[in-house]
């Protein structure tokens, strides 16, 4: 018998990337072969986001299209995996296209239950039943083993790999559903993570990203030593080989000096923080359970910035919470002219389901108005980034190669035929440029001739 096909799609975050990427590798080491083309599968695995409506709304309207393939292909089965799955569980499993409905939780054991739904012609589900029930340890080594023999480097770009020091959120903003289907916050054990790293490293990685739902909060006790995300940079800073080490996503509340001294200190500690205020108005931050106000995010950004004077900061922010006033969208552009972000995330507010916002809160802004107030907010970030980009003119960047830029940008070819390069910055900045492709994974040295509001363009020194 030919070897089955799977096609895998990925929505959402770098977490649910991460697991994609796990995913892909348990099921090719079982003789499962992957397909880009999902006409050609006979299993399709979608990895879902249910951060807003909008997220969710693709996958169904994807479902929608199986269902048509499904007519032509009767042995096609279907997995729905991911937030999406964990929220909606039976609901899923009842739509004509699905045959497996798997939780973020469960991804170890969906390998498994694609051979079973191949076996047995049946449907499969697999969420975790009491999410905010603190889980066991024994779960947790599951997912720990799972994660350390089928992670990479074929998951990731080349030379850079992610890997997750922490799982789920504990901070219940009002608004957001993570911690409902990504469950009780919990960090990775430091060892397992440094463990995967050098091993990662050995098979040429060279740049790693912490991922964490709120990584300033990692903590790991051993004894007497409580382990924090300084001390993990640290000590993934120290494997020999390791260029850059980046982390995301910092929550500013009970954000510790000790990560900013780590990067002031340590130089392969990327200088970039990706640390969301999501509104600049005490009000809505109160009503966002955010734990902070604005005045205390600004100190914080202040501190930063005189701790690593070149610091890159992004940030993501909520237009249209309820209640938002024109003077509280005010206070956020004015938040955002403070801080003069690098770049910035913008997104409409959407209701979850199930989350405090959506119980107690009417969604009562426009669309029309959070759509404008999206716009205006992007126009006042860029407009402040290609400004401060202009300083980069006429000087040389590391940069860390990505590979061939997908869009045509504005310094097209060059004199010998080089394609456009995309890379990035220890700083985050997005850098293209002409040369060989080859150069796809390796650092060079760029000087960059010509700025905009979200790329630096420039040549190969
Ligand atoms: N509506 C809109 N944006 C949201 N985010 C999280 N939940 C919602 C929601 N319900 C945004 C936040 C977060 C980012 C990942 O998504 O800005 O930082
Ligand atoms: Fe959501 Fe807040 Fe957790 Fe981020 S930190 S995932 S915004 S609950």
């Amino acid at each position: 018998m030919n070897p089955r096909k799977f096609h895998l799609k990925n929505f959402g975050c770098q977490m649910n990337k991460l697991d994609s990427g796990l995913l892909f590798n348990a099921l090719s080491s079982r003789g499962y072969v992957h397909t880009e083309k999902a006409g050609e599968a006979d299993i399709i695995i979608i990895n879902t986001c249910s951060v807003r409506q909008h997220a969710e709304d693709r996958v169904l309207s994807h479902l929608g299209h199986i269902k048509h393939l499904k007519k032509t292909h009767p042995a096609l089965r279907v997995a729905v995996i991911g937030c999406m799955a964990q929220r909606l569980g039976e609901e899923l499993l009842q739509h004509d296209s699905v045959d497996i409905v798997a939780g973020p939780g469960q991804l170890a054991e969906v390998p498994r239950l694609i051979d079973e739904v191949f076996d047995t012609h049946d449907s499969r589900m697999a969420i975790t039943e009491s999410i905010r029930r603190p889980d066991n340890l024994e779960h947790q080594q599951i997912l720990d083993e799972f994660e350390m023999n089928y992670d990479s480097d074929k998951n990731h770009i080349k030379s850079q790999a992610f890997i997750r020091a922490m799982r789920g959120c504990n901070n219940f903003c009002t608004y957001c559903i993570v911690p409902y289907v990504r469950g009780p916050e919990i960090s990775r054990p430091p060892e397992m993570v440094l463990e995967q790293a050098r091993k990662l490293v050995d098979s040429g990685i060279r740049q790693i990203t912490l991922l964490g739902q709120s990584i300033n909060a990692y903590r790991w006790q051993q004894g007497d030593k409580t382990w924090t995300l300084a001390d993990l940079l640290e000590k993934v800073s120290d494997i020999a080989g390791v260029h850059w080490v980046r982390f995301i996503t910092s929550n500013p509340g009970h954000f510790d000096d000790s990560i900013l001294q780590v990067m002031a200190d340590l130089p392969k500690v990327c200088p970039y923080l990706h640390i969301p205020a999501q509104s600049g108005s005490d009000r809505i931050l109160k009503a966002m359970n955010r734990g902070y106000t604005s005045a205390y995010y600004m100190a914080l950004m202040d501190k930063a910035r005189a701790t690593v004077p070149d610091i890159a900061i992004a940030g993501d922010f909520i237009v249209g919470f309820p209640g938002e006033t024109h003077q509280d969208y005010q206070a956020t552009a004015e938040l955002i002219r403070r801080v003069r972000y690098k770049n910035c995330f913008i997104f409409k507010y959407s209701p979850r389901p199930g989350t405090r916002a959506e119980q107690k809160l009417a969604d009562d802004i426009p669309d029309e108005l959070k759509q404008q107030r999206n716009m205006e907010l992007l126009e006042i970030v860029n407009q402040i980034a290609e400004q401060d980009n202009q300083r980069f003119i006429g000087k040389t960047l590391e940069v860390l190669v990505e590979g061939p830029s997908k869009k045509a940008h504005l310094n097209a070819a060059n004199s010998d035929n080089n394609p456009q390069l995309i890379g990035r910055t220890a700083h985050d900045y997005i850098v293209v440029f002409n040369g060989p492709a080859s150069l796809a994974g390796h650092f060079v040295n760029v000087s960059i001739s010509k700025t905009s509001a979200l790329t630096l363009f420039g040549t190969l020194v």
